[in-house]
């Protein structure tokens, strides 16, 4: 029985991977729209992942969301060689706290043992704030880490769903109904054919940041996410999907 599982899992991780055209697929058993565990799960998944790839003193960007503070919450030591540290790709002031990057990096670097930095400014952000802000000597060196990060660790969101948690304003939700939004990650909204449909002016990680990467890991789940996951890879740079059971097999049925 545990062997089919696992089998089982082997055969969708390699169907993942040709229909999304992604190096490295990792699905852990269950539904995270259902069950707070798999959440867990794929965040356990990703720290495994995570000590294969890290090398000393790596830089690990990371953003909001409920994945990532599951990965926090199950993040364990690395060799104590590994001095790493975190950054939170974006500013994200905003959104609940436990759901901000800053909150999510400061709990990766105390179970992970290395060092953070913050980043305090409003996500999305006003034109003019944002012309003065990046002219701040201390957001200067913590943009500099965030764009030259070794490794970025993030989350894909339904579009509407990360809208509406954001407080979005009604016109701008309109739009992204009328543009047919379906997937939302970096602060950037994608329609099914992975076209960027909107973006959220933020201090932080640009998408065209991501290609100088040299990991981007992405966590997504739930059957609910399985459109906005096939929506982000489209186009979006990632080299490992990490998800799980119920978002592969939706995913296998929409294509
Ligand atoms: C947000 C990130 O905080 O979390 C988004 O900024 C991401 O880019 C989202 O799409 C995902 O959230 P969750 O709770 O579905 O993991």
């Amino acid at each position: 029985q545990f062997m089919s599982e696992i089998m089982g899992l082997t055969v969708l991780e390699n169907r993942i991977k040709e229909t999304l055209q992604v190096e490295n697929v990792i699905v852990v058993p269950g539904n995270s729209d259902d069950a707070e565990w798999v959440k867990q799960e794929m965040g356990k998944a990703c720290v495994s992942y995570l000590k294969k790839i890290i090398s000393p003193n790596a830089t690990i960007a990371v953003t909001g969301g409920t994945t990532m503070a599951s990965v926090a919450s199950v993040m364990t030591p690395f060799e104590l060689e590994n001095n790493c540290l975190f950054v939170p790709a974006r500013g994200g002031i905003g959104e609940k706290m436990e759901n901000q990057a800053n909150t999510i990096v400061a709990q990766m670097s105390r179970k992970a043992q290395g060092d953070y930095r913050l980043l305090y400014v409003p996500d999305p952000i006003s034109d003019s704030s944002y012309q003065n802000i990046i002219q701040e000597p201390s957001i200067i060196e913590v943009l500099q880490l965030i764009k030259n990060a070794d490794i970025v660790l993030h989350g894909i969101g339904d579009a509407l769903t990360m809208a509406e948690r954001r407080k979005t304003p009604h016109e701008l939700r309109e739009k992204l109904v009328e543009e047919n939004a379906v997937s939302e990650a970096f602060g950037y909204y994608f329609d099914q054919q992975g076209n960027v449909v909107h973006k959220v002016r933020t201090v932080g990680l640009q998408l065209e940041d991501l290609e100088s990467m040299k990991h981007v890991v992405t966590v997504a789940g739930g059957k609910s996410k399985a459109k906005a996951i096939e929506s982000y890879f489209k186009h979006g740079t990632s080299n490992v999907l990490i998800t799980d059971e119920a978002a592969a097999e939706q995913i296998l049925r929409d294509t």
